[in-house]
């Protein structure tokens, strides 16, 4: 059987690209036969970039439920909160006894974080926690914990699961004798929604305050924010180039290959920007209303998510109690034989 496993950092509002990079491509997996899922709520990663307890708290509840809404089912699925699994941080320490600094030093995150402080003229690590900089462990804890074949992201998290691999290369090597501790993980991204573009062009990204989100603000935001993407100022009747244009790229996104057809074409023949935003917003609506629906019902209920988390917990630590025992004896610790 094959385990896909994904997870999703618990700080600000889901939005659209999460749902094209991540929810989406990781639900339709779960849906497969052969497939175990193991899904789940980043939130030690959240206070890596976040510390206000209130949002926390807040975005954790909003990510749970619209996991939930996107139709993940929770009976399959293995769907937990990461600080309930006291075996993930364990983990994360023992790998981070055994991965080379170097291999850190080159993390697009950090590397972003110190460039802008020398552009800034700071000293290049000001503000820097050490939780930035050891991140990719303990994104690597998550996915080796598990043992996923497959982790389904977008394409700014592949670097991740690159050192995901590195890191549990080393350990079967150095601790393995012959055995394979852990399975090397194979990323998943979606070529054509790899990097979803936000209001601006640029990624989108909570950290550019460029997203549409999901589903927070209903049809209004929704509407607003599909107002707020930029276009090129071609008028009303001259053609649009599609090539380049984000508000095509976010169309294309979510619709079927017929409609992205005509709606190039249309384009091209000189539809206004100001209609091809309603078209975006009619297809959108289309598309999140159901779920919308299932995200305020489930948003009004903390309790019954939490339930369904504390199920998820028990579910993941039956494989990771075990494991991580096991993993304490290869490095030399409590020797429980
Ligand atoms: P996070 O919370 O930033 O994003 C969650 C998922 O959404 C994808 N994504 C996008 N995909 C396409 N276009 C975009 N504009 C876009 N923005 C976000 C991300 O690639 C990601 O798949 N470190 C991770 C969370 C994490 C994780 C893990 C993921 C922690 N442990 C283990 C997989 C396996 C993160 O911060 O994602």
């Amino acid at each position: 059987r094959t385990r896909v496993l994904t997870g999703i950092t618990t700080t600000g509002t889901p939005h659209l690209g999460n749902y094209a990079g991540a929810l989406r491509p990781a639900i339709e997996a779960s849906q497969r036969e052969d497939v175990d899922a193991f899904f789940f709520l980043a939130d030690y990663h959240a206070l890596i970039k976040c510390d206000d307890p209130t949002r926390v708290a807040r975005s954790r509840l909003e990510i749970a439920a619209t996991w939930l809404a996107a139709g993940l089912d929770y009976d399959r699925v293995t769907f937990y909160r990461q600080s309930d699994i006291p075996e993930i941080p364990e983990l994360s320490w023992i790998l981070t006894c055994m991965t080379p600094k170097g291999l850190m030093n080159r993390a697009h995150a950090y590397k972003a974080s110190v460039d802008q402080n020398v552009a800034k003229n700071t000293e290049p690590d000001d503000g820097i926690t050490m939780g930035l900089y050891s991140y990719p462990i303990l994104m690597a804890a998550d996915i080796l914990m598990f043992n996923a074949n497959i982790v389904p992201v977008g394409k700014d998290q592949v670097q991740h699961l690159e050192m995901a691999r590195d890191i549990a290369q080393r350990f079967n090597h150095h601790y393995g004798h012959g055995r394979e501790y852990f399975v090397l993980p194979d990323v998943q991204v979606d070529e054509d929604v790899a990097t979803l573009p936000g209001l601006d062009g640029r990624k989108m990204s909570k950290s550019y305050g460029n997203t549409i989100p999901l589903f927070e603000g209903g049809r209004k935001e929704l509407k607003a924010a599909i107002a707020r993407i930029q276009t090129d100022s071609k008028l009303p009747g001259e053609p649009k180039e599609t090539e380049g244009s984000h508000l095509f790229s976010l169309y294309k996104a979510f619709a079927t290959t017929e409609q992205t057809q005509a709606f190039k074409q249309a384009l091209e023949e000189g539809l206004a920007w100001g209609q091809a935003k309603e078209e975006l917003f009619t297809l959108l609506d289309g598309l999140l209303s159901p779920m919308r629906e299932r995200y305020e019902s489930l948003m009004a209920k903390p309790q019954e998510i939490e339930d369904i988390l504390q199920v998820g917990a028990s579910k993941a630590r039956q494989y990771a109690a075990p494991f991580i025992k096991e993993i304490r004896e290869a490095v030399g610790l409590r020797n429980t034989a």
